[in-house]
């Protein structure tokens, strides 16, 4: 369902006009027909307000001092294309009316109006609009649907992912991933999705992580108009974006306890309350939940709330580090190299002997993202077809094939340079991962000459 169609997002309208009593009798009308207006004297405030948020309709005099309708008209063709423009006109400009339609406008309607053709005008405006947006979305998700997501791996865990994925996607069930950074968590949510009988409508991501404290809430559950400072409207959140479709929660154990709290509740209840609402409305949505840090271990300590991890982990895929499914580096070495194969229509790529032995031989911290930039970097700077040893990055082309680990201190090396990969090289998540405080963590990298790339 779009936006404009949902029963509880009334459409908005847009009405720009110098004279006064025309804007004030029209945002009284449109009320009463249950719409948001917002009304403006001229362009200048207009383009101000279409800055703000989008319309779905704009009813724009075409006769006013400085910038007239059809002037705005082409700016607003160019800043909000999917408004659906409607020009009023006195009899006397109706020529102008009919350039107005050239131009791409819905219709025109003729000064003074009748209040019951202005109404039906308008009403067909709006399903236009509607069958506008939904045509759009349609195309979006087809897209999506039509682009297949493989999940390249022949380790036993990636079959397992895959065979997992095949098994849950046509169900509801919550769908917790866990992996490492550059693992393919993402892909995967997108994949659960597109083999799922909601594949026809959104998948919207949030990512927990990269929003401001105080910003989530209503990234989240939308804000009714004034719910604060700054709620100059009625805003839909994530979870009401993602009606009938999937909402993918990234970074999810990055979010404060207070908003699990309201997590956990909508979660539970199927039902959103819009940040300063009253009422909450009913949402259905499947979620897919995604994090690089070991959610069960942010339980313990607090970070993260245990009745939310239960209500998260319905069925967990996690995926390791590509270090520990080495039969994947070149199977995915391929894939990325036969995108760009497509993507430069450079048939002739491939990789050199040499180049598939290193690749093979680095551990890949990065995983499969850094193997991506890798190969592509490669490929960008590489001045043959064929990618060779001196194409890959220093820091692959350098790290030397590590002779087996026979002492106990080379084991504990390893271990403990591995545990800081895992963590991005965050000290103190490392220590708790390995059940040492910080300080013995240091003491240990230094005296194993450890540190972060
Ligand atoms: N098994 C795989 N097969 C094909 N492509 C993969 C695979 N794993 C990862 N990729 C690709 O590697 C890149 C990184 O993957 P993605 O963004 O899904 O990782 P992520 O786990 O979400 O990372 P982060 O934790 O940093 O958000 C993407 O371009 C993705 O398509
Ligand atoms: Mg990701």
């Amino acid at each position: 369902m779009t936006a404009a169609q949902k029963p509880n997002a009334a459409p908005t309208i847009l009405v720009v006009d110098d004279e006064a009593v025309v804007r004030d009798s029209l945002r009284a009308w449109f009320r009463d027909d249950g719409y948001e207006v917002d009304v403006a004297e001229g362009a200048h405030r207009a383009l101000e307000l279409l800055g703000e948020r989008a319309y779905d309709i704009a009813l724009l005099d075409i006769k006013m001092p400085e910038v007239d309708g059809l002037a705005l008209q082409a700016r607003m063709r160019e800043l909000c294309p999917e408004t659906t423009v409607v020009m009023m006109t006195a009899y006397a400009s109706v020529e102008t009316a009919v350039q107005a339609l050239k131009a791409g406008a819905y219709d025109y309607i003729v000064k003074p109006f009748d209040p019951d053709e202005l109404s039906h005008l308008i009403e067909r405006a709006h399903e236009h609009r509607s069958l506008q947006s939904e045509n759009l979305r349609l195309k979006r998700s087809l897209e999506a649907v039509a682009t297949p997501l493989p999940i390249v791996g022949v380790s036993p865990a990636m079959r397992h992912v895959v065979e997992l994925i095949r098994k849950v996607a046509p169900t509801d069930a919550t769908v917790l991933v866990q992996g490492p950074s550059g693992t393919g968590k993402e892909l995967v949510a997108r994949a659960v999705h597109a083999q799922s009988p909601r594949r026809y409508d959104p998948l919207v991501t949030v990512h927990c992580g990269a929003l401001a404290e105080g910003v989530l809430e209503s990234e989240l559950f939308g804000h009714e108009k004034g719910a604060f400072t700054g709620a100059s409207h009625l805003h839909q959140g994530k979870f009401e974006q993602a009606d009938g479709g999937t909402i993918f929660l990234d970074e999810i154990g990055d979010i404060r306890p207070q908003v699990q709290v309201d997590l956990l509740r909508v979660l539970e209840e199927k039902r959103v309350t819009r940040v300063g609402g009253r009422r909450s409305v009913p949402v259905d949505f499947r979620v897919v939940a995604a994090t690089n840090r070991d959610l069960r271990a942010l339980t313990r300590t607090g970070e993260f709330r245990e009745d939310l991890f239960w209500r998260l982990n319905v069925v967990p895929i996690d995926i390791p580090p590509l270090r520990e499914r080495p039969e994947d580096v070149l199977p995915l070495a391929e894939h990325f190299l036969g995108e760009l194969r497509r993507s430069m229509n450079r048939r002739d790529l491939r990789l050199s002997d040499e180049a598939r032995e290193r690749l093979q031989a680095y551990p890949w911290p990065g995983n499969a993202r850094e193997l991506q930039n890798a190969i592509e970097r490669a490929v960008v700077l590489g001045s043959s077809p064929c990618v060779e040893v001196r194409d890959l990055p220093r820091y692959v082309r350098e790290d030397p094939p590590q002779p087996p680990s026979t002492s106990l201190a080379d084991v504990e090396r390893a271990h403990v340079r591995a545990v800081l990969e895992d963590h991005d090289w965050n000290v103190t998540h490392a220590a708790r991962a390995l059940g040492i405080d910080r300080g013995t963590l240091y003491h240990k990298m230094h005296r194993f000459e450890l540190a972060r790339p």
